[in-house]
């Protein structure tokens, strides 16, 4: 199978800021494919490389096999959605769709046509006579998305596309978004912060960190075996729990009496445990856990408190007989334990 996009130690320099060092992705047809990382790690900085919207430093850009390093935007067959939607405010809904097709000489049934089936599609058919100050922000991404799809690019590129939704409205766009992918079966590269957007959407997730692909994976790839501290704490939530400790004999050693059984194959020394709080059971051998707070989430509940001095979180299933100041034992079987190296912060122990 030919890969769509070809990203080849694509690298960002803005004078002596490295924004982008290198990044290396091949894109299958149909793939989603999620940049994810903390705000300023360079995600908008590759998609707009991606897009053409800025030069390339260093590296090859290759688009259905196609180097275009060096092209204009709008010779790279590819369409991008923007955050803040970028429509015009005095063209109707139905000018601002077709506008990008006429502009490339599209003839006006055609363009009405291409408008007509993406209005169905995205369920925005009613709203075509409207202007964008009529419309609610689920309706413009809605739009957004549609002048995307009436280019049939064979690539789409999205920025942070729901960021200026509320909750609700960003759950369930984004569970339109997945169903209209698969459906239309195009590449898509989709930038987001949120680790939970990227976990639902994503065939794979690449993680960033100052210019740095840290990881990529699918989502069950990344968060069952992370490659580094970092990524394991950006990926989960509640947040994994990340602690310093001592290894020796499969005995994971966190503060003075306080053990728990670790995986055996790794060697001894100091080590950065990885437990993620669904991971802590209360358990007769565990290690004394200190509740501090609780909160109900419905189905589930959450403690936050203290193994020795170290601050964690414990999810378990619904409980309402465990309050603060309560001490209970708690373990994590040694299989969910991640080792992580205290110098390099890199995962310890059998890789892949
Ligand atoms: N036009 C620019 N000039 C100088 N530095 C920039 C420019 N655009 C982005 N940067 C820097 O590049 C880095 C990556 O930015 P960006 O790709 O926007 O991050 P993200 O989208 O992940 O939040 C940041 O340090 C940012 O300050
Ligand atoms: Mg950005």
């Amino acid at each position: 199978m030919t890969d769509v996009i070809s990203l080849q130690t694509l690298r960002k320099e803005y004078g002596s800021v490295v924004a982008v060092e290198g990044v290396d992705l091949e894109v299958a047809e149909g793939e989603l494919i999620v940049l994810l990382g903390p705000s300023g790690c360079g995600k908008s900085t590759t998609l707009r490389m991606v897009a053409g919207l800025e030069t390339i430093t260093s590296g090859r850009l290759l688009i259905g096999g196609r180097d275009v390093t060096k092209l204009e935007p709008k010779d790279r067959d590819i369409a991008m959605v923007f955050q803040n939607y970028a429509l015009y405010p005095h063209k109707t809904i139905r000018a601002n769709m077709a506008f990008g097709l006429r502009m490339r000489g599209m003839g006006a049934a055609e363009a009405a046509e291409r408008v007509a089936s993406a209005a169905d599609m995205l369920d925005i058919a009613h709203l075509l006579d409207r202007k964008p100050a009529q419309l609610s922000g689920g309706q413009m991404q809605r739009v957004a998305l549609g002048r995307a799809l009436v280019r049939d690019p064979a690539v789409f590129l999205l920025d942070e596309p729901l960021s200026n939704l509320d909750a609700k409205l960003r759950a369930r766009m984004r569970e339109e978004i997945a169903l209209l992918q698969k459906r239309i079966g195009k590449a898509m590269l989709y930038v987001t912060h949120d680790q939970t957007e990227a976990m639902t959407l994503a065939d794979r997730i690449v993680i960033m960190r100052d210019g740095h692909v840290q990881q990529i994976g699918s989502p069950l790839e990344v968060y069952d075996r992370p490659a580094n501290a970092f990524v394991a704490g950006f990926i989960g939530s509640p947040e994994m729990n990340l602690v310093p400790a001592t290894l020796d004999a499969g005995q994971l050693t966190l503060a003075d009496g306080v053990r728990l059984s670790a995986p055996e194959d790794v060697g001894a020394g100091p080590v950065i445990a990885g437990i993620r709080p669904e991971a802590l059971e209360p358990s007769d051998e565990g290690a004394p856990f200190v509740i501090q707070g609780v909160e109900q989430l419905g189905s589930q509940t959450l403690f936050i408190g203290t193994l020795g001095p170290h601050r964690i979180r414990v999810l378990a299933g619904r409980r309402d007989d465990l309050v603060a100041g309560a001490t209970i034992p708690v373990a994590a079987a040694p299989s969910a334990i991640h080792l992580f190296d205290p110098t390099t912060n890199q995962r310890m122990g059998s890789t892949v």
